[in-house]
């Protein structure tokens, strides 16, 4: 058998004690755990010792790299158009993959998105797409390169050959408490982005009621270190600091995020969804070389619409088929006259996964036709009895516990009355 270079408990010590780990440490802690050497009781105290101490920049560049090296790479540079790629925090009624995707890819550059499903409250893009008839998420290299090369935008699962590391510390850290860490996160998130890779990325960091990271202070700080990260190793990277406080857009769920993404791809749907499509397809864009694209215009003209249906056909999907419709429906009505002053995402959120539209474990099925559509969003006059919201699910049961979690998530309160938001949808850009 060979010798090990390193003692994990020693490793362990380091970081309990403030200690920083060297390259070659991480290196083999990362290995050594892929393959199993390292036990989970082990790498849980590893990483509550980095929940509580943190680790250093250097660190945080080594555990990611090394998480890299645990797997396969892609390799774009045979394609004939630039990458360039996006990722989320993600979020309540967070779709913007889906308008974006065919959006930015009918300007000529190619965006292989490599997605994941959703966990909590958060949902998956790959859930969200599975609604379309037809429409597979498994998608082989080849494949994705010929589709690239034809249609210019892929939306698939990220195969397990994508940085396994991240795979298992991530299940570890799950069940461990331990997901909501700066250099975890960033490390975790990049990794697979350098896998994946994309010659350049947007990053869409949320911050607020709905998001990972509550506060924006820290949700500043994970984009900084991403940023960085995606500097380190050769990815043009830019991250956009994006409010998470109140739902995006008017659907949350799966079918129906699905329709009114296809609302902005036809030149309509609501202007907070559009406007987030836009800033970022912008930034995409501009850092794959393109800076005179008339995005907006690709929305109305037809241009976006027509890259969409062909990346849905490429995938096996029906870009005209029905999307499925819950079998129940609950309105909730205004019970006064006033204003809209309050919709929190993170209830929203709750309450559509209760419903049936997320999962609780890795291996539960989604209901693509269960969640929430808003008929309002704050600032907005409503009078008694107007619809606020209509909840979709299969399973009639649900609601009661989806209405608990709604709770003191919305209030309607007087013309004039502070509406809260949590201030602008586009807080601030992060170049390094
Ligand atoms: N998404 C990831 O991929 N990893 C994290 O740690 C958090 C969000």
């Amino acid at each position: 058998m060979a010798i090990e270079p390193f003692d994990v408990v020693d490793l362990i010590r380091t970081k309990r004690d403030k200690g920083v780990l060297s390259t070659a440490q991480v290196d083999w802690m990362v290995d050594a755990y892929t393959r199993g050497y390292i036990a989970d009781e082990q790498m849980s105290a590893m990483t509550m010792a980095i929940f509580l101490n943190g680790m250093s920049r250097d660190e945080i560049r080594d555990l990611t790299l090394a998480m890299v090296a645990s797997g396969t790479r892609l390799d774009f540079s045979g394609l004939s158009k630039k990458t360039t790629d996006k990722h989320s925090t993600g979020g309540v009624g967070d779709k913007i993959t889906l308008p974006l995707a065919p959006l930015v890819a009918s300007f000529g550059v190619a965006v292989p998105q490599l997605s994941g499903r959703g966990l909590g409250h958060t949902g998956g893009t790959l859930d969200k797409l599975e609604s379309i008839p037809g429409w597979r998420a498994n998608v082989t290299v080849d494949d994705m390169m010929a589709q690239l090369d034809a249609v210019g935008a892929v939306v698939c699962a990220a195969g397990s050959g994508l940085a396994p590391a991240d795979g298992k510390l991530y299940a570890l850290r799950d069940i461990t408490g331990t997901v909501e860490c700066i250099p975890l996160i960033a490390s975790s998130i990049m990794s697979k982005k350098i896998a994946e890779g994309t010659a350049a990325l947007v990053l869409d960091v949320k911050f607020g009621s709905g998001a990972f990271l509550k506060d924006i202070t820290q949700s500043r700080e994970l984009a900084q270190v991403m940023v960085q990260l995606g500097h380190d190793a050769g990815v043009a990277t830019r991250a956009v600091l994006t409010n998470m406080n109140v739902p995006l857009g008017l659907a949350i769920g799966n079918a129906n995020e699905v329709r009114e993404s296809v609302e902005v791809l036809a030149g309509g749907g609501p202007a907070d969804v559009v406007e987030l499509t836009v800033v970022l397809a912008r930034h995409m864009l501009e850092l794959a070389g393109v800076t005179d694209a008339d995005v907006e215009g690709a929305l109305q003209n037809g241009q976006a619409m027509d890259a969409w249906r062909g990346m849905i056909r490429a995938q096996g999907g029906d870009p005209d088929a029905a999307l499925p419709v819950a079998r129940e429906t609950h309105v909730v009505t205004a019970d006064r006259d006033g204003v809209l002053v309050s919709q929190e995402a993170l209830p929203f959120g709750i309450a559509a996964w209760r419903l049936g539209a997320g999962r609780a474990r890795k291996e539960d099925p989604v209901e693509h036709a269960a969640g929430i559509d808003l008929h309002v969003k704050p600032g907005d006059t409503v009078t008694a009895g107007q619809p606020l919201f209509t909840m979709l699910t299969n399973d009639e049961a649900r609601f009661a516990r989806a209405l608990e979690s709604l709770e003191g998530a919305y209030a309607i309160g007087d013309a004039g009355d502070e509406v809260h938001t949590g201030g602008p949808l586009i807080a601030e850009v992060i170049d390094a």
